[in-house]
């Protein structure tokens, strides 16, 4: 018999969960399961979204919804959106000593309940909960993906086209290492707008206004809407989970456990990888700028902080 994947989106009575839910509903990407541990909720966002599909024609109506972890039982995919998010004025980082205990716990339902998955962590501070995730399921890192460096880079991509008034479709722009304010690293050094060289197009100054306000970018959102942003989050998650699901092979970049790649081993960050069947199935290395070098080493040292703290709550 031939089957849909099975999505299942942990926290998806928040607004994360949710939207990653909308965005794989109308790309018909699978069958989805909705956890929350607010069950009505969860099972409220399933109706609410399948009652539009009679409008934009797509196939929901074999969600199931409700706060039972077992809802996850054999899941293709994992989406883990749990945790609190940030509120105006407090860090990603703050967020550690709340969600890293809820991450873990959830994790043991993910190894046990669907240990062939693909678990994509959206839940912050993003490298130290992937890390956690990945401790907990004992999963190989191909397995334990983080949805961050596609959201950042699609700030990055925004405030790009923003800059120079060109069309978005035509800037290509990623944004590696830490999902923070501080230690991000939009990448300039390979940034085009239709082949163009991006330094080739903004003054220098302009340049590091882009930088600032990518870096910052869900800090202003947070501060604008008093929570942190969802609809690009969840577009953002299910690209990768569609990458996943049909095995498309798209290059975006996730955060991963790094093995010698880029010179670091044993920490989590954001990096090119390529998304199959089998999850992150490769990292993509390139030659960094000598200051894109300094600021992803620093990036690497902040999350290996964050992953001390972390390893507190296993
Ligand atoms: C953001 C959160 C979701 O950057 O990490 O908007």
């Amino acid at each position: 018999m031939v089957k849909r994947p099975k999505i299942a989106i942990i926290g998806a009575g928040g607004n994360v969960g949710a939207a990653v839910a909308h965005w794989a509903a109308v790309k018909e990407l699978g069958d989805l399961a909705l956890i929350d541990l607010k069950g009505n909720v969860a099972k409220g966002r399933g109706l609410d979204l399948t009652q539009c599909s009679a409008f934009e024609s797509f196939n929901n109506t074999s969600f199931v919804a409700g706060e039972d972890a077992a809802l996850m039982k054999d899941a293709d995919v994992v989406v883990m959106t749990a945790g609190v998010p940030r509120k105006p004025g407090q860090s990603r980082e703050e967020l550690i000593n709340i969600n890293a205990g809820i991450v873990r716990d959830i994790c043991v339902n993910v190894k046990n309940l669907a240990p062939n998955a693909v678990l994509i962590v959206v839940s912050n501070p993003l490298d130290a909960m992937v890390y956690v995730a990945k401790q907990v399921t004992g999963f190989p890192r191909e397995r334990v993906i983080g949805s961050a460096g596609i959201l950042d880079s699609s700030r990055f991509r925004t405030n790009i086209a923003l800059a120079t008034g060109a069309s978005i479709e035509d800037v290509s722009a990623i944004v590696l290492g830490a999902h923070t304010d501080k230690d991000m690293v939009p990448i300039v050094s390979t940034a085009t707008v239709g082949g163009v060289p991006l330094t080739k197009l903004l003054s220098a100054e302009k340049l590091a206004e882009v930088i600032d306000r990518t870096k910052k970018g869900g800090a202003e959102l947070t501060g604008l809407i008093g929570t942190s942003a969802w609809l690009a989050p969840g577009a953002g998650t299910s690209l990768m989970v569609e990458s996943i699901v049909r095995n498309q092979g798209r290059l975006l970049p996730c955060s991963i456990e790094l093995n010698g790649e880029f010179g670091v081993k044993d920490c989590f960050v954001g990096v090119p990888v390529k998304l199959t069947a089998k999850g992150a199935e490769q990292v993509y290395e390139f030659d960094l700028s000598e200051s894109e070098k300094a600021a992803f080493a620093a990036s690497v040292k902040a999350n290996q902080e964050l992953m001390g703290i972390a390893k507190g709550f296993l």
